[in-house]
C-alpha cells in the first residue's frame, strides 16, 4: 500500500499524492485518495493561484489523476448532515 498525502506514521512512510501516482502507475497499482477531510481544498489549488504552497497545490491537483476518491461534503463541504461520496474514474470498478 502506498499512503498519502502528509506526515509519517510509525510503521509506514507517506508520499504526497503527486509523488505516489507515478510510482503506482509504474507498478500498475490503483490509486485511491481518501480526501474525505481535505478534498474540498482541491478547489484552492488551481494552476496560477497562490493560495497554497506550490508543493501542497501540486499534491492537491494530483487528486485529479486518482482512480478513485472519497470526499465528505459534511466536512469542508459545509453540509449540515452526514454525507460521503466515493468517485470512480471507471464506474465499472464500483460493480462488485
Ligand atoms: C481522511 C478521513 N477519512 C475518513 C474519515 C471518516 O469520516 P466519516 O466517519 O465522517 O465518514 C475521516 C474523518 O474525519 C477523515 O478525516
Amino acid at each position: 500500500m502506498i499512503g498519502g498525502p502528509r506526515g509519517a506514521q510509525r510503521l509506514s512512510e507517506r508520499l504526497a499524492v503527486d509523488k505516489a501516482i507515478p510510482l503506482c502507475r509504474k507498478y500498475d497499482v490503483r490509486v485511491h485518495v481518501d480526501a474525505a477531510y481535505g478534498g474540498f481544498f482541491r478547489l484552492l489549488a488551481e494552476e496560477g493561484d497562490d493560495l497554497l504552497a506550490p508543493d501542497v497545490a501540486a499534491a492537491f491537483r494530483a487528486i485529479d489523476e486518482a482512480d478513485s476518491v472519497v470526499i465528505d461534503p459534511h466536512k469542508h463541504g459545509l453540509q449540515p448532515y452526514g454525507c460521503g461520496a466515493v468517485l470512480f474514474r471507471d464506474p465499472n470498478v464500483a460493480n462488485f
